[in-house]
């Protein structure tokens, strides 16, 4: 009798476990994350790799929400700044936390352009500029389509988005694709991807913020910044660069060997920039996926490697966090977060000098950017 109960009790924990199993075996999960203003639901998509990291996802913004990965000693830590709730993210506190930015990401000058001898007039939402593609329908607002897709590099969500014509006032009907592939070796890969119906200029970016030691540790000032970038930017008052490419030799931007963020930020408390907030012009050799930046903190030993195809990289640093309150009740200081956006220079779309940021038909816009995790 005793055995019979036995097995019984053995074969029913083996059915109640299974379906507990094949969950912590699956590489995306995809759960409901809530409701915006406006009734649309928002999903937060897990991806886990092999280590035992994850990666998350929301359909809101295409937005990179967390990050957790080891110290070196193991230890987990969400490294990206974020909200636990759909309000959060739709709050004032909101400072593009790990959205994909566009249709253009940064500064476009008075919000004008002109395009095969048509002028078209962006929305001022930094005045007197256009910055990140606008205002209720940049795609940092927008849901998103997420689906699951084969990769045999990782685990891999595909969000898509259309962008009528006419929306925030860039033409054309633009179809946009934006990939995160999460590898076993702790790699986050970004993948852009875009088509139009009229030539319109495109830049898209992601605006992840990171604090290594977690989000929500008092400062990013201890981190320490390799930029593989001997030339800059410069920007006037209101931080439209000026057309110049100057080199940031003597001065507080020279990242070109490992330089602590702190070290001479003050120098640039008194700027138009309030800290860091520059393009850099990234060396570059060829057209390939290059290094871009290196990001440490030195205490846990976490490491974020970049490596992009594009010629440039915003380092902002954090300088308008103002203390909001995100994930887990955690407090966001000022410069407690850095964002390194690749992307082409700010207002290119108004520099015939520079790499040109403009899509036509039949034509196809892509980017890769790797956020590779490490510890040292
Ligand atoms: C820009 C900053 C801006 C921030 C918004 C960065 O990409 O360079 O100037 O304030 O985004 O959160």
């Amino acid at each position: 009798m005793k055995r019979i109960q036995k097995t019984v009790l053995v074969v029913a924990m083996f059915f109640l476990m299974s379906p507990l199993v094949l969950i912590a075996e699956e590489a995306m999960t995809r759960t409901p994350f809530g409701r915006t203003k406006t009734g649309a639901p928002v999903e937060k998509i897990t991806l886990t790799n092999a280590n035992g990291v994850r990666a998350e996802f929301l359909t809101r913004g295409a937005t990179f929400c967390s990050m957790n990965v080891p110290d070196r000693d193991g230890t987990m830590a969400d490294v990206l700044l974020g909200f636990d709730n759909v309000a959060g993210y739709e709050s004032k506190g909101n400072q593009y936390f790990g959205c994909t930015v566009g249709r253009v990401c940064n500064r476009i000058a008075k919000g004008k352009f002109s395009l095969d001898g048509k002028s078209y007039q962006l929305y001022i939402n930094d005045p007197p500029n256009h910055l990140h593609g606008g205002d209720g329908n940049s795609l940092d607002k927008v849901i998103w389509k997420a689906d699951e897709v084969p990769c045999e590099q990782g685990a891999s969500v595909r969000f898509s988005y259309n962008s009528p014509d006419g929306e925030e006032n860039y033409p054309g009907n633009l179809l946009i694709e934006v990939t995160y592939t999460l590898t076993d070796k702790n790699e986050v890969r970004i993948e852009y991807f875009a088509t139009t119906d009229q030539a319109t200029p495109v830049c898209l970016t992601n605006h992840a913020y990171f604090n290594l030691a977690g989000a929500g540790s008092k400062t990013v000032l201890d981190h320490i910044l390799t930029l593989n970038a001997d030339r800059y930017t410069p920007t006037d008052e209101t931080l439209i660069p000026t057309g110049e490419i100057a080199t940031v030799k003597g001065t507080p931007l020279d990242f070109t060997t490992p330089h602590v963020i702190g070290e001479r930020i003050e120098k640039l408390t008194n700027t138009a920039s309030i800290g860091y907030d520059h393009n850099f012009v990234l060396n570059r050799k060829g057209k390939g996926l290059e290094l871009a930046a290196k990001l440490k903190d030195p205490k846990s030993g976490r490491v974020v490697t970049i490596f992009t195809d594009q010629p440039g990289i915003q380092f902002y640093s954090g300088n308008f966090l103002f203390g909001q309150k995100g994930k887990q009740g955690k407090t966001y200081a000022h410069r407690s977060a850095v964002c390194l956006e690749t992307q082409h220079y700010p207002d290119s779309v108004n520099k015939p000098q520079w790499p040109s940021i403009i899509l036509r038909p039949g034509e196809e816009y892509r980017h890769v950017c790797v956020y590779a995790f490490s510890v040292e």
